[in-house]
């Protein structure tokens, strides 16, 4: 495994493997790396023959400045994670490696898509996720690329990018990966204080609820409206939205249909730790 911190050292590393037409899979994190990290490592081990994951905190992509200096950082034993799971090359810049002198985002609209859920309550973080995926798109130029589905509207903002601007990156979605209690796994659950988890795990109860009233031809409406008021009355959880989808544009579900691809979606705030999670429906 290599280890590589400036763009033109990367392209020298990449170079020779894409004239020969070597198969590259590409796997953006910001670090922090856990179980969830190392699935989609896994898959691009598969699907690719060079595997290359890059760790950068992007700091165009933080609405809040505290999130941003407080995002953990646990470059060690990342390194450890990535030789396990058979990472070819870490690409680990620094944030003038990605936007020279000045740190700013690209505006990406993408209609409502941009506009609603993540991207109301994070005002800009859709600008920065794009700026730094197209970014790093153009400087690794991978075949594949992998994204959780942990972060369902990334994934659709991402694959909007990818049909606009990069229609030859094939976007590989992979499924959530949860904790044994539940819990989806994220880089800030170490923040959550002990006490805080039976609080936290209330969202995924919530989202399963939901996924229950769905499998059993239950009122989806009524099911989504009872459990956001028991989050919403909950004081340990400051909710900010939880609803019903369609996991590629965000529309909200409309009567009781459930279509392909819907999926309940929730973000609050419990005990300081903003946390996300979804159920396919
Ligand atoms: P980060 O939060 O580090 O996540 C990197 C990738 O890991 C994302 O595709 C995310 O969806 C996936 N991931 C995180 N937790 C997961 C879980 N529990 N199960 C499955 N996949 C999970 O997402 C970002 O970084 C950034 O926005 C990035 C795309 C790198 C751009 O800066």
């Amino acid at each position: 495994m290599v280890v590589i911190h400036g763009k033109r050292e990367l392209d020298d590393f990449l170079q020779p493997h894409r004239l020969k037409g070597i198969n590259v899979g590409f796997v953006p994190t910001m670090g922090a790396l856990h179980a969830g990290h190392a699935s989609l490592l896994r898959q691009a081990r598969t699907e690719s023959k060079l595997v290359v994951l890059s760790i950068f905190v992007n700091p165009t992509q933080f609405n809040d400045s505290s999130d941003y200096s407080n995002y953990p950082s646990t470059i060690e034993p990342d390194l450890e994670l990535a030789r396990s799971e058979g990472v070819d090359v870490v690409f680990l810049p620094e944030v003038k490696n990605i936007y020279g002198d000045s740190a700013h985002a690209e505006t990406s609209d993408y209609g409502s898509l941009t506009r609603v859920f993540e991207g109301e309550k994070r005002t800009g973080h859709f600008d920065g996720v794009v700026t730094v995926v197209r970014r790093l798109f153009n400087i690794v130029q991978p075949q594949m690329a992998f994204f959780g589905e942990k972060d369902l509207q990334q994934l659709a903002v991402i694959r909007h990018l990818a049909r606009l601007e990069f229609p030859s990156i094939r976007i590989v979605g992979c499924p959530l990966i949860r904790d044994a209690d539940g819990l989806a796994l994220s880089s800030r659950n170490v923040r959550i204080p002990k006490e805080g988890r039976v609080h936290a795990l209330k969202l995924h109860e919530a989202l399963l609820n939901v996924a229950q009233a769905a499998d059993t031809q239950n009122s989806i409406g009524s099911a989504v409206e009872a459990n956001r008021k028991a989050l919403s009355e909950n004081e340990h959880i400051q909710l900010e939205y939880f609803d019903a989808v369609n996991g590629e544009s965000f529309e909200v579900l409309k009567g009781n249909e459930v279509p392909k691809g819907a999926f309940a979606i929730v973000a609050a705030v419990v005990s300081g730790v903003r946390l996300i999670d979804n159920c396919r429906l």
